[in-house]
Formats: structure tokens, C-alpha cells, sequence
């Protein structure tokens, strides 16, 4: 669905985005997993069309960006980091304004707003302002606008950030429930535990440059399944095994408390980078 190749991106002398190459597959939710300042924004912004690239060749659906820019953004949907909903209007009349930005016609357009509303849970919020509602329900309706076009797909640029766990959960259902529905999505976070929730491939950006690229699955078998964790004076230490019967012999082999966990996409991250992913 989405092709990069060798994707760079500089401001002034410094490279944001070194030589990214990526394909996103129809259907999936494909995590861009990095800390901040690593280039995920800068990313989503190149490929929804908001920045200019410097150097490579991006296809989305078979269309070249920026040749097909005015196909191709008929394709997209896109939830921005920062919430940028017109808070003095309705959940409605946000809704409304996006459509008619789309040129959808008036009775579509209406239809498609109760359908959404009530698809993310805000249709007896329908008249009240966006200024009102809470930092989930923006996300929400932020959520719904960007699917007023029917996009083929959806980014979603830090989709549960600031947000409590409960709230998180909720909009992981809606976009699983959205993903099952047949959009493809490609989400950045900098969760740890949201990447591999809900993301069936990931991406590690560290500094503009891709790490790796793969299954949460396959990205822990490169560290190793089991983790052996235990504390001495200077902090946290930890070891990897692929086999978890070593993993045990090296547990008794300590004189103290350790615990064995399996290792998960931190670890990976810690070990490709040395550095961890919230610092
Ligand atoms: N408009 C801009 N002008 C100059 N530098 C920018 C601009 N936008 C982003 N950057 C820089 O690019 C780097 C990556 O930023 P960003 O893509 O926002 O990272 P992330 O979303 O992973 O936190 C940062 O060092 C940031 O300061
Ligand atoms: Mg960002």
C-alpha cells in the first residue's frame, strides 16, 4: 500500500530522515516505534503531504508522491500529534466543516456524521463544543473526522498520548474494530506496550535512521525470549535467553533475587540502540 524507498529528510545541514526504507501492507496496522525527536512526525508529515521530502521516491497505492498528491489524498486519513479540532464549533459542525472541505455531498455528509458519531460513541455529544470534551473524546472525534472522506488509510501520529490507561484501551478497540473493517493503519508512538498491542509489524526509528523492521514477534526472538532481571547497587541488570532451561540455570548461578520475564520491545530497543525508548 505504502512503498519508501531511501526516504531522506533534512532542515538546514541536519538529516531528520536518513535513507528510510519501508513498505506498508495492505491491511495492517504497522507501528513506527522511536523516542521523540527520532523523526516519526516528520515522517507522517512527508507522507500525508504536509512536508516535502529531500531525497527518495515514496508510492502509495501505486501512485507517486508528489506527482499524484491530489489522488493520493483522497486515500488518507490523518489524526495530527496535537489536537487541532476548532474548539468553538460542535462535534458536529467539525465534522460538517471536514466534509464539505471534501466537497462530500450535503445528505452523504450528513449521513456519514451520525454514522460516525455513533460508531466512536459521541452521538449525544453531537451539539456540544469540542472545547468541551476530554482529552479521549477529542481523540475520538479527531478519529472520526479524519474517516469522513473514507480513506483507504489512516495515520495516527501518537494516537493515546496524555491519555489515562483506561482511555488508551478504548480507542486500541477502535482502532482494531477500524482495522478489522479493512483500513490499513500506520501508527507512531512511543509506547512500548501500544506497539505491541495492537501493531501486527513495527518499525524502530532511532535519529532519523531505521533499526529494524518486523512481527513484534520476530524483533524479540532477535534478543531472545526470557529475561532474567536483578538489582545490584548501580541499577537494573538484565540478561537474555533464547532457551528458557538456560535462562534457570543462570537464575540459581546468582546468590540474589532475580525474576524471569519474557523480554518484550524495549528490550529490543535497549539492546539495538543502547538507549531506551522513554528516557
Ligand atoms: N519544521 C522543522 N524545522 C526544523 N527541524 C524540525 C522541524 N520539524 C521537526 N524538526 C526536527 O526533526 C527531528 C524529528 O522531529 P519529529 O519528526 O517531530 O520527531 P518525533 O515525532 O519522532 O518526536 C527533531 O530533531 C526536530 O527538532
Ligand atoms: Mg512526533
Amino acid at each position: 500500500m505504502i512503498q519508501i524507498k531511501n526516504l531522506r529528510k533534512e532542515y538546514g545541514n541536519r538529516t531528520v530522515l536518513n535513507n528510510v526504507s519501508l513498505s506498508i501492507e495492505k491491511g495492517e496496522i504497522f507501528g513506527l516505534l522511536g523516542p521523540n525527536g527520532a523523526g516519526k512526525t516528520t515522517l507522517i508529515r512527508i507522507l500525508t503531504m504536509l512536508a516535502s521530502h529531500s531525497g527518495g521516491a515514496i508510492t502509495i497505492n501505486n501512485l507517486q508522491l508528489p506527482e499524484e498528491a491530489r489522488k493520493i489524498k483522497s486515500l488518507l486519513g490523518c489524526v495530527p500529534q496535537h489536537l487541532n479540532l476548532d474548539g468553538e464549533l460542535t462535534a458536529w459542525e467539525n465534522l460538517e466543516l471536514h466534509g464539505r472541505l471534501h466537497h462530500i455531498p450535503m445528505q452523504e455528509r450528513r449521513q456519514r456524521i451520525d454514522e460516525l458519531l455513533e460508531y466512536v460513541e459521541l452521538s449525544d455529544r453531537a451539539a456540544d463544543m469540542a472545547s468541551t470534551f476530554s482529552g479521549g473524546m477529542k481523540r475520538r472525534l479527531m478519529i472520526a473526522r479524519a474517516l469522513m472522506h473514507r480513506p483507504k488509510i489512516l495515520f495516527l501520529d501518537e494516537p493515546t498520548v496524555g491519555l489515562d490507561p483506561q482511555v488508551r484501551r478504548r480507542l486500541w478497540d477502535l482502532i482494531l474494530s477500524l482495522n478489522h473493517q479493512g483500513l490499513t493503519v500506520l501508527l507512531t508512538t512511543h509506547y512500548i506496550e501500544e506497539a505491541e498491542a495492537l501493531c501486527q509489524r513495527v518499525a524502530i526509528l532511532e535519529k532519523g535512521k531505521l533499526v529494524i523492521t518486523g512481527t513484534p514477534a520476530d524483533l524479540r526472538c532477535k534478543v531472545g525470549q526470557y529475561a532474567v532481571e536483578w538489582t545490584e547497587s548501580d541499577g537494573i541488570k538484565f540478561r537474555f535467553f533464547t532457551v528458557r532451561a538456560e535462562a534457570v540455570t543462570f537464575m540459581n548461578s546468582l546468590d540474589t533475587s532475580t525474576t524471569l520475564r519474557n523480554t518484550n520491545l524495549e528490550d529490543v530497543f535497549v539492546e539495538l540502540t543502547g538507549r531506551k525508548v522513554r528516557e
